[in-house]
């Protein structure tokens, strides 16, 4: 039997009213020239899948963060339509947890008490969420840094906190937008395979926006590559690599021949669609 799709956007499009420039800059000629919308994404269909692990590759400001946005409940898009698991989105929801490139942490509230603030913001009793939290701690390997602010952490630590919380909420979707893009190259492999860990190991359903082409076939089970505005699916790939075996290998994998061609393969796609 074939599940029904988690999560599916239907025809979808959407736009930003463009703000009128500055009067010190405005040109007649720019004012007649410029469209007063610019269309960001028109008439886009995803089906996402139970257990996938789908990411989204495709330049930047074309419409990546737009698109996880609605697909969160975060904005109610001009056209078409959001389903989780059948049900129109009309709102956001801590089933469909967003995590944000930068951790947008309380500074004033421990790590442990960063990750637990979802569900006690819900009124879940603490001996509910409690061993949740617990679990996450391990997970993420935070536990020993559990009393410590969020100053008191570096870069990486900060975006597994804000992975923690995210997956704190018992989300049956994660939606990431380049939750790795501002960290340093090795330790955004080392949390490369933190997200592969948490994947395999809570069976969630994954959609990571990214701008590393290596990082959505190392990771993915589907990589889907989208054009400029206005944003629709250039091509889609079914990859296998995230099944391979255990981190240690990453490397390994990510240096492979096969690997490697379809990494061009990818950005071809990128540069032509
Ligand atoms: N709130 C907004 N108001 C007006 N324009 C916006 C807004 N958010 C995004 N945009 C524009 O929409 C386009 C897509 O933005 P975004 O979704 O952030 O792209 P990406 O995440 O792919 O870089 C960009 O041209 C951006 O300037
Ligand atoms: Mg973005």
């Amino acid at each position: 039997m074939i599940d029904a799709p988690v999560l599916e956007a239907r025809a979808v499009k959407h736009g930003y009213r463009r703000e009128p420039a500055r009067a010190l800059f405005r040109s007649r000629s720019a004012r007649r020239h410029q469209p007063r919308r610019i269309q960001v994404i028109d008439r886009l269909d995803l089906s996402v899948n139970k257990g996938d692990f789908i990411s989204l590759v495709g330049p930047s400001g074309c419409g990546k963060t737009t698109l996880l946005r609605i697909l969160a409940g975060l904005i109610t898009p001009d056209g078409g339509v959001v389903l989780d698991r059948g049900m129109p989105v009309a709102a956001p929801d801590h089933r469909r947890s967003l995590v944000f490139q930068h951790p947008h942490l309380f500074p004033w509230l421990t790590v442990e008490q960063n990750i637990a603030f979802g569900p006690r913001n819900r009124h879940v009793p603490r001996d509910e969420y409690q061993p949740v939290v617990e679990q996450l701690l391990r997970l993420v390997q935070l536990e020993e840094f559990r009393t410590a602010l969020p100053h008191q952490l570096s870069g990486g630590m900060r975006q597994r906190v804000s992975l923690a919380r995210g997956l704190a909420n018992g989300p049956h979707i994660l939606l990431l937008d380049e939750p790795l893009g501002a960290l340093d190259a090795l330790t955004r492999e080392q949390m490369q395979d933190e997200l592969r860990t948490i994947w395999t190991q809570t069976g969630c359903t994954i959609v990571l926006v990214t701008h590393s082409v290596e990082e959505a076939l190392y990771l993915s089970n589907r990589v889907v590559v989208l054009s400029q505005r206005p944003m629709r699916i250039v091509t889609e790939l079914t990859v296998g690599f995230s099944r391979n075996g255990s981190s240690a290998r990453g490397r390994e994998v990510k240096t492979s021949g096969e690997f490697l061609d379809l990494r061009e393969q990818v950005i071809e796609h990128i540069w032509t669609g």
